[in-house]
């Protein structure tokens, strides 16, 4: 019984909880836009009693008035007054510190209400950058027939993350992209997908395209662009074997495959049904180290990060990767293989899957 009239009670309280009208409810500028409108509205224009804000990258929050000049330089009122339920402020120019959630506090007839907008302020990305991977002989600008091309298109500094799609000539491609990949670091958002496609005789001469897409853009999108060469018959069978020359001369790093300590593991065994996430590892290695992953004899391009960079105080570098794969029972047996390369040595690393089922 006391719990019934208790929902009641919540009942009543909920109907006559105002709430405050934001307009708009959220928005997305860039640095530098103008005359950007924040306004706080109350139901039926109910008279406000004070009106305080709270705006991203302002230190204090403070009233706003058409009464009283905002204290803050760049941020005017915004509104049609206390008398009619309106209140908010307009941000002459738009700065990177004004990305976050402007709040303004209300007061009708002496309760406190809350409303919100959340401010994207957008960064401008770099272009976009298509990159090889290092395992295709690319190094003349040409491709064999019949020979995997493997690319990445990388999006940097982004906010928030942009949108890559890709294209052979005019035509959207679909099939052989990877997943997407976005690393948030602070404000900033590196996007990246992978491509691969067997290079056929038609691809000769097409233009592969990377397009992201951002607000920020003048176009609304930024483009990059690699045209495809087929290498002439005659020179398809060199060799690139320019990796394994030094290699006999020193002894290079030999990458480490560690799974991460949330993988689920029972001893060495992966669990069917569950994701497995593996760092490769070069450490004391130089910083131009890529990798190329393989399962058994299948090439791996989804389910890998970018590229992460570190260097120790003594300047010694470690890269690493991370694959994330949902483990099944049939990968059990299987040879997971990190192969890792720099412009001066090759190394790998193997990891022969134990797949093991659930069990309580
Ligand atoms: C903000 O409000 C002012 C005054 O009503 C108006 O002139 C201006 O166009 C508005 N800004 C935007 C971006 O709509
Ligand atoms: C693709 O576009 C390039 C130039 O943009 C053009 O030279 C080439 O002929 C086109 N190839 C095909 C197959 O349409
Ligand atoms: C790979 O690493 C191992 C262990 O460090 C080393 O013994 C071997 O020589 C390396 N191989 C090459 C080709 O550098
Ligand atoms: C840096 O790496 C080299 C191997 O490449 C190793 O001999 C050396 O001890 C490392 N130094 C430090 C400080 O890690
Ligand atoms: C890297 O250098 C550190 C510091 O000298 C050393 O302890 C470590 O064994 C080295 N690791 C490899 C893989 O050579």
């Amino acid at each position: 019984m006391i719990k019934l009239m208790l929902n009641i009670l919540q009942l009543i309280v909920a109907c006559v909880a105002v709430e405050v009208i934001t307009e708009p409810k959220s928005l997305i500028v860039s640095v530098g836009q103008q005359n950007v409108n924040l306004s706080c509205k109350t139901p039926e224009r109910q008279p406000i009693d004070f009106c305080i804000v709270n705006v991203p990258g302002v230190k204090a929050p403070f009233a706003s008035s058409e009464r009283l000049p905002a204290p803050v330089e760049g941020i005017t009122f915004f509104g049609d007054g206390w008398k009619k339920g309106s209140c908010g402020v307009t941000l002459a120019s738009v700065k990177p510190e004004n990305d976050g959630s402007f709040e303004c506090t209300i007061s009708i007839r002496g309760q406190r209400h809350k409303g919100l907008i959340d401010i994207v302020v957008q960064v401008s990305p770099e272009p976009p950058v298509i990159e090889i991977s290092r395992a295709i002989d690319h190094s003349d600008g040409t491709f064999n027939y019949g020979q995997p091309l493997i690319a990445r298109c990388i999006s940097r500094n982004d906010w928030p993350g942009a949108k890559l799609s890709w294209y052979l000539n005019d035509t959207q491609i679909t099939d052989g992209l990877g997943a997407v990949f976005s690393e948030k670091v602070g404000r900033q958002v590196i996007v990246q997908q992978f491509f691969r496609k067997s290079i056929a005789i038609e691809d000769n001469r097409k233009r592969l395209v990377c397009r992201a897409e951002h607000g920020s853009y003048p176009r609304g999108y930024s483009e990059v662009s690699l045209s495809i060469k087929l290498r002439k018959s005659s020179d398809k069978n060199v060799v690139n074997d320019k990796t394994a020359v030094g290699a006999t001369v020193m002894q290079f790093p030999k990458p480490q495959l560690i799974p991460s300590s949330d993988t689920e593991m029972i001893k060495d065994a992966f669990i069917a049904g569950t994701d497995a996430v593996l760092n490769c590892i070069v450490r004391n290695g130089t910083g131009d180290v890529k990798f190329i992953w393989f399962l058994d004899d299948h090439l791996i391009y989804e389910g890998l990060s970018a590229l992460f960079v570190s260097q120790d105080d003594k300047g010694n570098v470690s890269v690493a990767q991370i694959l994330k794969r949902k483990m099944e029972l049939e990968d059990n047996g299987k040879s997971l293989v990190c192969k890792a390369r720099s412009s001066r040595w090759t190394n790998e690393t193997r990891l022969k899957f134990t797949i093991t089922q659930w069990s309580k």
